[in-house]
């Protein structure tokens, strides 16, 4: 926690429009630490439930339960992949206190909306940004578009580090202190600890070369939209369905991911051609053996894009040659 630490969370606050960014270990503790901080301030308390996308990474549910709190699925818009705003509000009880929405795969949820329903039910607005640095929704930055946000700069992100890194960005001064001191032991003042704390300290070392990778992240995004761009004019084939993005500087393409109902055979074919894929994610949450609570509860859009999406190359350092051959592979594909 030395000079390139506190240069990093100045940037960061500044680039993304908050009073306030806060540099943990990794994106994980980014979430925990911010729901702690809630609680200690008395706008959560065991047992609140906290509604969140049943299709995102495990890691936004599992904050959710590290924080004592209860994760309520909700499911997606079969479209975009993103929270659906209107399944949000038809999962509301007297004890819901937050939504945790997911810019999933670099996209935006629909702020407005949600922002909307938070206010209306006095809900905790927490985005998860880990896949969304430097999206834009009006003029408003992901990280600024809730009361807190959550990043991961794990390496494969649009804005990763050289290894573990994460931040918590908010304009509530209130949640900033508690925050600062839940990650250092609890402590305000050396030796002097108001909370039972952890260590989530981001390394000097990752701050730094953060800080010079910030200045590419536009240039960056930049170079994500043009491949994606190529994909969606160019990729035609009737087996495959294209991601849908609602507004160009809302999506960053963290990822680009298609639906296909014969998802195995289009991975095994891509294989072949040499175009490696991944699948995000293979096992829905409420089916992981970790949650084996939820195990006989259905939820059937989650179920059906976890059989059938799968995510193409793309990355800023992609050579126009090669998205060509991956555009020419998918195509080929019958
Ligand atoms: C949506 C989402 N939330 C949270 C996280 C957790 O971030 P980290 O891996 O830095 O703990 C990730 C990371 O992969 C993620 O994709």
């Amino acid at each position: 926690m030395g000079k390139s630490v506190e240069n990093f969370e100045q940037e960061f606050a500044a680039y993304c429009g908050v009073s306030h960014c806060i540099g943990v270990a990794n994106g994980l503790d980014a979430l925990i630490l911010i729901l702690e901080a809630y609680k200690q301030l008395g706008h959560l308390a065991d047992g609140d439930e906290i509604l969140v996308p049943s299709n995102t990474y495990i890691a936004s549910i599992l904050a959710i339960s590290k924080a004592r709190l209860s994760p309520i699925l909700v499911e997606p818009d079969d479209a975009t992949f993103l929270l659906n705003p209107k399944a949000c509000e038809a999962a509301i009880t007297p004890r819901t206190k937050g939504i945790l929405p997911v810019h999933l795969y670099g996209q935006l949820c629909d702020m407005k909306a949600i922002g909307g329903l938070a206010a209306r039910h006095d809900l905790l607005v927490i985005e998860d940004s880990a896949q969304s640095h430097g999206a834009i929704q009006g003029d408003k930055r992901s990280g600024a578009l809730g009361h807190a946000s959550g990043f991961s700069f794990y390496p494969g992100k649009n804005l990763g580090a050289l290894g573990d890194g994460g931040a918590i960005t908010t304009s509530d001064d209130d949640l900033a202190t508690a925050v600062r001191a839940l990650r250092n032991y609890g402590s305000h003042k050396k030796y002097e600890n108001l909370y039972k704390g952890i260590n989530s300290r981001l390394d000097e070392l990752q701050a730094a070369f953060l800080s010079v990778k910030l200045k590419d992240l536009d240039a960056d995004n930049a170079r994500r939209r043009a491949v994606a761009a190529e994909y969606n004019a160019r990729i035609r084939n009737p087996a495959i369905i294209l991601p849908q993005s609602i507004t160009p500087n809302a999506h960053v393409w963290h990822l680009y991911v298609v639906r296909c109902s014969e998802r195995n055979r289009l991975q095994h074919y891509l294989a072949e051609h040499s175009i490696q894929t991944v699948i995000h994610y293979p096992i829905p949450p409420h089916h992981q053996q970790a949650y084996s609570e939820w195990a006989n509860i259905s939820y059937p859009i989650s179920e059906q894009m976890h059989a059938e999406v799968l995510s193409l190359p793309i990355s800023p350092v992609m050579t126009s040659a090669e998205v060509e051959s991956v555009i020419d592979a998918v195509n080929s594909f019958s």
